[in-house]
């Protein structure tokens, strides 16, 4: 280890491994130099037999191109590439296009020499990327290839992250030449797999309905998923999975990917001619080229990927652990999350500070721990159309000042956090009005708008340092404990005064925004930082590199949010969705939901409220209070735990668990979507549950309203209830049902195998102190844990 291992020793060799704790990647030097995956999946024995790995190049194939006449059976196109080129015979998307002064593509990456190191060495040039604390946490393979002709040199690095079986990688390439080159794409990871039987799975959607699950068969030629608009997007996240058609949470074969990056992204997954399949993932060459000059070098974001044998919960729990130990950190990593109340909902632009106060009075009475001013507070900022940039405070709405009004928080109990929107500018600014120049727009032509408002160019470092200054007299005054750092806008008109080729333009600003994160965060270690972009719109690994949580979606409908936070989970941990229990009717959707159910999902999340507490009748409050209990008792579990998805929508249901390491604690959501009238039996099996231990099974307790029940209040009251009446107000503001109360114990077998059998549901006919009434949207969260026989 450590060593450098000369080409004639590789070569010998041949093959190059790098193990986890159940998974192993195995690369191949092939004769003729060029790099072949020759296995990524389950670990293999030390002495596994490699030779039947190798592909069988003794006759040729109808049309294709052979490498070099000393290799014609050599083709390239039907080989498992770990980087590919145009030009010689492989006619598939290539990782890696450089243009060349006269217009040619042609390249040829072979081997030159390998290292692997204990750790993970940082790599220099890139802002955002995964780490490690101790070197026992990785081993890092760097790989050097060589053009053949030209002096191009491609850095190729893959890191094991032994712990959560996560290999990231990178590629640098170094430009060795007398003459700028133009790098038209340069893909971060490449993945060759030897055949196509898989299923893609993307996570798509748009503003307040965030990556849903989407999937299909991988069909002949190119699937493509990306993002133009500048960040990583709602539209279309960067993570993908590839899954064995029979692949399902519990079992069967799939690989998981991600990228560390904030930008316009694409991965490709290719069904090639030959029943193969490439995958690449990295910054989107629409709209990117890159002028390298003499002796620069450009480094492509990290990507990461795993490999589960044990279904895709397994890929996701691997992806979490690796964000949740090498993506997030500082004083926030594993630290238990505050439990916040905003105003957004409850105000919008609308407060004075008296009533900022009496909500967070309010907040504090029923446990809140944070409280969050949002958007509205500095400038003239009475609506969107104004006072991006002014980040000082409106003394109408705020005479004393932010140090008051934070003061004023900290007294009561609780922490005070801010919203900002650092990135943009709005003509009607003082900002604006100083530097217009600073606003991305193409001279001479009519800018397009978004939110009413413009994007400021952090390509420029005086717009960066000027962002460092204000933000942090704006943390400093406001005596910040969290931050919101908000983006409402995508881009439009790319240009920059900076003078650079301006097909660097998105890339640049992406480095520029990781600069202005780094710097603050760095400043102020201790703010607990919260990402935002309309609610997901940047919901990616590069923002976790400084912010250890994001807003995951404005929808915060329940119901929307077990899509939202279900498609989420895939590729994030619940330590890094921010989630809120809002009003009823919902804000996005005008569903009304039980608050008992809007908690039920927001707890599995990073938990907030947004809404006017104060404005909660008696029982409410008190329902909010024993929430918030609920969630402190279990918040390192819910926050921290193992996140499985159980049911995603079928059969009408939505299950999700929380587990420890050994399996003898978990929460289970059970989520109904539409009520139905006549259920049978229903079941709640737990397949993760330890076969050898008994557990206790309890419902967390929740309160039904009476009104659930509409006009059937009459086969019980003693006098007549009129739909409208008085009376009606009365009950229903009053009375509230318990609901049933199950706790079973259980072996684990049984859980495991086959599932307890559930108290019916109320279904039209007949109703009893164990009859379970969840309704349309309703829920039950079940703790289960272990018990001594
Ligand atoms: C965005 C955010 C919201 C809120 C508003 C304020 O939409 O996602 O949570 O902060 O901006 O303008």
């Amino acid at each position: 280890m450590d060593s450098e291992v000369p080409m004639e020793k590789a070569l010998k060799e041949r093959i190059i491994r790098l193990d986890g704790k159940n998974t192993a990647y195995l690369i191949r030097v092939n004769s003729t130099g060029h790099l072949e995956n020759l296995y990524y999946g389950k670990r293999l024995r030390h002495d596994a037999t490699l030779e039947p790995l190798m592909q069988n190049r003794s006759v040729g194939l109808g049309t294709s191109v052979g490498y070099d006449e000393q290799n014609p059976l050599l083709i390239l196109d039907a080989a498992c590439l770990e980087t590919s080129t145009p030009g010689k015979g492989d006619f598939r998307t290539p990782a890696v296009v450089v243009e060349y002064d006269n217009g040619m593509t042609t390249l040829d990456f072979v081997y030159n020499s390998h290292r692997i190191v204990k750790g993970k060495p940082p790599i220099k040039g890139l802002l955002a990327q995964s780490y490690v604390e101790k070197d026992e946490e990785a081993v890092t393979l760097q790989i050097q290839l060589r053009d053949k002709k030209l002096p191009l040199v491609l850095q190729m690095y893959y890191t094991m992250f032994t712990d959560c079986d996560v290999i990231a990688k990178t590629c640098i390439l170094t430009n060795g030449t007398k003459e700028s080159i133009t790098i038209r794409n340069m893909a971060s990871l490449q993945l060759d797999l030897p055949d196509s039987n898989w299923d893609v799975v993307s996570f798509d959607g748009a503003w307040a309905r965030e990556r849903s699950v989407n999937r299909r068969r991988l069909q002949a030629g190119i699937t493509e998923i990306s993002s133009t608009c500048g960040v990583s997007s709602a539209f279309h996240n960067p993570a993908i999975f590839l899954e064995r058609p029979d692949c399902t949470a519990t079992k069967g074969e799939c690989y998981a990917f991600n990228l560390i990056y904030s930008g316009n992204h694409r991965q490709i997954i290719e069904k090639t001619p030959y029943s193969m399949t490439r995958f690449q993932t990295g910054i989107n060459p629409q709209g990117f080229s890159w002028v390298l000059g003499p002796g620069r070098e450009f480094t492509a974001p990290e990507a990461v990927m795993t490999y589960s044998f044990t279904g895709n919960a397994t890929a996701s729990t691997n992806m979490h652990s690796f964000v949740n130990n090498h993506i997030v950190r500082g004083a926030w990593k594993y630290r238990q999350r505050p439990v916040l109340c905003n105003n957004w909902e409850a105000t919008y632009f609308n407060f004075s500070e008296d009533r900022i106060i009496d909500l967070a009075k309010s907040a504090y009475d029923l446990g809140v721990e944070l409280f969050v001013l949002d958007d509205g507070w500095f400038g003239q900022r009475d609506n969107d159309t104004t006072s991006l940039g002014d980040w000082f405070v409106n003394t109408k709405k705020l005479p004393g000042g932010l140090t008051h009004l934070a003061d004023n928080i900290h007294k009561i109990g609780l922490l005070f956090g801010i919203w900002v929107e650092p990135e943009m500018i709005s003509r009607l600014s003082r900002l604006y009005d100083r530097h217009p120049d600073w606003a991305i727009m193409i001279p001479g032509r009519k800018p397009s708008v978004g939110r009413n408002q413009f994007i400021l160019d952090l390509t420029r470092k005086e717009v960066r340092d000027y962002l460092v200054s204000a933000m942090s007299e704006v943390f400093r005054l406001s005596k910040a404990d969290y931050v919101k750092w908000d983006m409402n806008r995508v881009f439009s008109d790319l240009y920059s005064t900076n003078g650079f080729f301006m097909g660097e333009f998105g890339h640049r600003y992406v480095q520029g925004l990781y600069d202005v994160m780094g710097r603050l965060v760095k400043e102020f270690p201790n703010i607990l930082f919260e990402g935002c972009a309309s609610g997901g719109n940047r919901f990616d690994l590069g923002i976790l590199c400084f912010m250890p949580q994001i807003w995951t979606s404005d929808n915060s409908d329940a119901c929307c949010r077990t899509s939202i936070q279900g498609g989420t989970s895939y590729a994030y941990p619940v330590s890094t969705m921010g989630a809120h229990v809002s009003a009823s009717p919902n804000h996005q959707t005008l569903r009304k939901t039980d608050i008992e159910s809007r908690f039920n999902v927001a707890a599995f999340g990073v938990l907030g409220y947004e809404m006017d507490l104060g404005a909660l009748n008696a029982h409410e409050k008190q329902i909010v209070k024993g929430q918030i209990e609920f969630y402190k008792k279990h918040r390192a579990l819910l926050q921290f735990g193992r996140f499985y998805r159980l049911s995603e929508g079928e059969d009408n249901r939505v299950r999700w668990v929380v587990a420890n390491t050994d399996f003898s604690e978990m929460l289970v959501l059970d989520f109904q979507i539409l009520n139905q009238s006549n259920i049978s039996q229903e079941i709640l099996r737990i397949p993760f549950a330890r076969p050898e231990f008994d557990y206790a099974v309890e419902t967390r307790p929740q309160k039904i309203p009476i009104s659930q029940f509409g006009s059937l209040i009459n086969l019980i009251s003693p006098v007549q209830v009129k739909a409208d009446g008085s009376l009606r107000k009365i009950i229903d503001k009053n009375v509230m049902l318990n609901s049933e109360s199950e706790r079973r114990v259980v072996s684990g077998d049984v859980l495991a195998y086959s599932g307890i059998r559930l108290s019916p549901q109320y279904s039209g006919t007949g109703f009893s102190l164990d009859t379970r009434v969840l309704g349309d949207f309703g829920s039950r969260i079940y703790h289960i844990f272990r018990v001594e026989s």
